[in-house]
């Protein structure tokens, strides 16, 4: 009786597993639909060599991360914390405008390095915030410099 109720209960299981699954299929599909699935990605594309692209990428991932300790600083209410990550991993520095000069100029895409600085400007900002005391504004500039990010995002692709 009891290995009856154990199969009884994975065969529910994996029943309900299937018709889960199938569930996220057609939200996943409706999801997208409302996202404008299906249309053309009309973004410029940077012609950027493989190795160039992989290495702007790992920047990527590498500014994502400062967001996330910037944002657990703030939430932690180190702010000095949060002002010295801003501006030292993120603020604007001729390394920084070297890596945008670069890109602009191996692509012609001028709007590079303004997309660019704006984000590393709007750091520098946030980091003023946070080093004067004031979290609030420093996560005011947070959200902008996080609409900063994607403002180049949705101008440029690879
Ligand atoms: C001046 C342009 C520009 C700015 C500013 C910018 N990005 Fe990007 N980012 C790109 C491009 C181009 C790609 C590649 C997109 C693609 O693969 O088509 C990218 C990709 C990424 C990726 C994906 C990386 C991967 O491994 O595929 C992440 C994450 C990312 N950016 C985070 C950020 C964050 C966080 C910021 C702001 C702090 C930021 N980006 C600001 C241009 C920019």
């Amino acid at each position: 009786m009891k290995r009856i109720l154990v199969a009884a209960f994975a065969i529910g299981m994996l029943a309900s597993g299937a018709s889960f699954a199938e569930d996220d299929h057609s939200k996943m599909h409706e999801m997208m639909m409302k996202q404008g699935g299906g249309q053309p990605d009309d973004r410029i594309e940077l012609k950027l060599p493989a190795t160039m692209k992989a290495m702007q990428k790992n920047m990527m991932r590498m500014h994502l991360d400062t967001v996330s300790e910037i944002t657990a600083a703030l939430a932690a209410n180190d702010l000095q914390k949060a002002a010295a990550i801003s501006k030292d991993k993120l603020g604007w520095s001729p390394a920084e405008e070297q890596r945008c000069t670069k890109v602009s100029e191996m692509t012609g895409e001028k709007d590079f390095v303004s997309l660019g600085k704006a984000v590393h400007m709007k750091a520098d900002e946030l980091s003023e915030a946070a080093k004067a005391g004031n979290r609030d504004k420093a996560l005011e500039h947070l959200a902008s410099l996080i609409k900063n990010c994607n403002s180049c995002h949705a101008k440029f692709r690879h």
